[in-house]
């Protein structure tokens, strides 16, 4: 994937942190690079890196947990970085590119391997790149038939006037 792509699907992610004032942030590498992708690829899990390390640009993101004034602590950085991941990935999306996102990786091999400051708190890893071909993937790690996944139902956890009431608005 030529960087050029790469890059405007991080420029949504900054429009979110240019607003917040707890800014989250990124660390980047795309497979050419390979001294700095080995390194990212090696922060996660092994079921993870069987099939990410495929993928042309991996992705690191990390939420400001504390706030310049004072080091209080911020108690929406995960949001903020959140919403930061999200407009990447709507972005992507839009631009015919896929995003997948993994919990599973170590956080703290992360802040070692990247230098990653206090205040700073590593959150999930992710995948940029093009939707791969199943018959091309080890069976156990093809993620079941796609069209019998769920979505939990609104009425779950859409509510109104208190927890557990189901909104009129569904
Ligand atoms: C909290 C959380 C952690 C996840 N961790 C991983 C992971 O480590 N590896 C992985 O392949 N998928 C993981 N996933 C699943 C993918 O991100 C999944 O593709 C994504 O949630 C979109 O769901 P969908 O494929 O049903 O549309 C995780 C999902 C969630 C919600």
């Amino acid at each position: 994937m030529p960087n050029k792509n790469a890059s405007t699907e991080l420029n949504k992610a900054r429009e979110v942190n240019a607003d917040i004032v707890g800014a989250s942030a990124l660390i980047t590498t795309t497979r050419d690079e390979q001294e700095k992708f080995e390194r990212m690829a090696d922060c996660l899990s092994e079921g993870n890196t069987v099939w990410a390390r495929h993928a042309p640009v991996l992705i690191l993101s990390i939420a400001k947990s504390k706030f310049d004034y004072k080091n209080r602590e911020n108690s929406h950085a995960w949001h903020d970085a959140g919403l930061a991941t999200q407009n990447l990935i709507i972005q992507a999306t839009a631009a015919g590119l896929f995003v997948h996102s993994m919990a599973g990786f170590s956080a703290s091999r992360a802040v070692e391997l990247f230098e990653i400051p206090d205040g700073y708190e590593p959150i999930a890893m992710h995948t940029l790149g093009y939707l791969g071909d199943p018959s091309d993937t080890p069976e156990e790690i093809v993620d079941g038939d796609p069209a019998k996944r769920k979505r939990h139902p609104l009425e779950d956890f859409v509510f109104t006037g208190k927890w557990g009431t189901s909104s009129d608005l569904i």
